[in-house]
């Protein structure tokens, strides 16, 4: 339905300059997270301010604290009412440290609603493909994969932009939502804990032993 030349046009006119890429017939351009600076889907699909009411998109299956090495299930969920097209864009990278902006982790997806780009940076992209544009409820969508968390232990950004379509032809009239968390790394406390709790005791009987044998 999109596919139209003055769709094309008008989201290259709006985008401003013959400069822009031609869009990724199998997904958003790389860097449109909103996320470190970059720009949204915004840039080509306007019509309505970001995060306008009536839709939000959340990053599901994310823990307070990551496991270092640990896999995760992500779900980006999309509720947008009438939307009849609908993608995303995510990129996991470090929030913090001398990594900060670095990708963190990998991204696999499970199924053929969603891909993943590379970006020039490094940072994985991922994103709806054509399959996943559908929608997989009348007022909500959603796609799923895989994360592996990172072993360096610093803290991670999840960025998400994700773009509602009502279906009418034109770029002009989509909603764009985006979001963004950050988790950081389970801190092994408990492991030095346990280890602090046990060799107490060794040294306090060795230092007595010494005290006693030495006089
Ligand atoms: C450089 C401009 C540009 C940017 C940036 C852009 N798009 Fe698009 N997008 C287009 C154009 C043009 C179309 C219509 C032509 C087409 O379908 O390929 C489109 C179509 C779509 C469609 C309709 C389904 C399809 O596959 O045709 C979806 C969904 C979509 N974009 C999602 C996104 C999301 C999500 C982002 C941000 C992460 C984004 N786009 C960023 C230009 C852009």
């Amino acid at each position: 339905m999109r596919r139209t030349p003055l769709a094309l046009a008008a989201a290259l006119a709006l985008a401003g300059a013959a400069a822009v890429p031609a869009p990724n017939p199998e997904g958003p351009p790389p860097g449109h997270t909103g996320g470190f600076g970059e720009p949204s889907c915004l840039t080509c699909h306007q019509g309505s301010d970001l995060n306008a009411f009536g839709g939000r998109v959340t990053i599901e299956g994310l823990p307070n604290e990551y496991v270092q090495g640990e896999r995760y299930l992500l779900t980006v969920l999309l509720e947008a009412e009438e939307t009849d097209l609908a993608g995303f864009q995510l990129a996991a990278r470090y929030g913090t440290g001398n990594e900060q902006g670095r990708a963190a982790g990998e991204i696999h997806p499970l199924n053929d609603r969603v891909a993943v780009t590379m970006g020039t940076n490094g940072v994985q992209y991922v994103h709806q493909t054509r399959q996943g544009s559908g929608m997989s409820a009348p007022d909500s969508t959603s796609w799923s994969m895989e994360w592996i968390a990172p072993s360096t232990g610093n803290s991670v950004v999840f960025h998400v932009a994700a773009n509602s379509g009502n279906g009418d032809n034109s770029p002009l009239s989509d909603l764009v939502y985006t979001t963004d968390v950050i988790i950081d790394a389970e801190t092994p406390q408990l492991g030095w804990r346990i280890l602090l709790l046990s060799v107490l005791p060794l040294l306090l009987f060795i230092a007595l032993w010494i005290w006693i044998f030495r006089r």
